[in-house]
């Protein structure tokens, strides 16, 4: 795929991996829409690379819409349909689950990419492509030690795309749904509980890179996992 002039969206287009990938998409000509909720973060991202900024609850279907129906109007067009946007949480064993951040979690893991794919589906009227960030995590939970609930959003989120994606084949409207799945990189989602690997985790900047490597293939990788180096996950 020439990625020259198409137009992005990045949910999660603050920082860390989304505002990597953001970068990389600018640099193949592409028009870059970013996203995400603290609004002075976003803000100040999209100034310094060249997109355009926009201030989205990606919990909130409504609010995932609207980022849509502004795109539209301003572009006529979504060409490709980011899903970055993601916590980490932790949960120590000696305590009561705190429900609400627990809620938060699938919330924002989870339901954030449901919502990002059901309205990329309604506003991609000439086929496109969705991109979701899931984990190594979802690959394999054995090794996500401590991280059990992590793990199991992005599982519960492996598990939607890969319906979605069957669906969405089915239906032949022309869209490509692809699935990343990341090993750790070094981005402020550790800032909660520092892993103690964090310094051999990968440059964000690389695994967007790969990423964009991937798409401009003939026939792109539906399921990219990338991996650390002599690493886990
Ligand atoms: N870092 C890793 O080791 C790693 C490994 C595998 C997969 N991943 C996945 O990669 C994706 C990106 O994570 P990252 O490492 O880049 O983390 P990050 O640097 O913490 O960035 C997270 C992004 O999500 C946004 N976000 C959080 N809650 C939101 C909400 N309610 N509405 C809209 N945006 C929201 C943040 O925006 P604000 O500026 O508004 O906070 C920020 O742009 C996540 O899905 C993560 O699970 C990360």
């Amino acid at each position: 795929m020439n990625l020259k002039n198409k137009i992005v969206v990045i949910i999660g287009g603050s920082q860390g991996f989304g505002a990597a990938l953001a970068k990389c998409f600018i640099v193949e000509g592409s028009q870059v829409v970013i996203a995400s909720k603290t609004k002075s973060r976003i803000e100040a991202t999209a100034s310094s690379i060249g997109a355009m900024p926009f201030v989205v609850d990606a919990r909130k279907e409504d609010e995932v819409k609207k980022l849509a129906e502004t795109v539209i109007k301003k572009f006529g067009a979504i060409d490709i349909w980011v899903n970055s946007a993601g916590v980490f949480k932790v949960f120590p064993k000696n305590e009561l689950i705190d429900i609400s951040r627990a809620h938060e979690l699938f919330d924002i893991n989870f339901f954030s990419t449901v919502f990002g794919s059901r309205t990329a589906l309604l506003y991609m009227k000439e086929g496109g492509v969705i991109i979701n960030i899931l984990s190594s995590a979802a690959l394999d939970a054995t090794r996500a030690k401590n991280a059990e609930l992590y793990a199991s959003s992005k599982w519960a989120v492996r598990g939607y795309v890969e319906a979605f994606r069957a669906e969405v084949e089915d239906s032949g409207v022309g869209i490509n749904v692809y699935s990343i799945y990341p090993g750790g990189m070094k981005t402020h989602l550790h800032d909660e509980a520092l892993p103690k690997e964090f310094e051999n985790f990968m440059d964000p900047h690389d695994v967007a890179q790969k990423v964009i490597n991937n798409l401009k293939q003939d026939a792109p990788e539906q399921n990219l996992i990338i991996k650390r180096l002599k690493a886990e996950i």
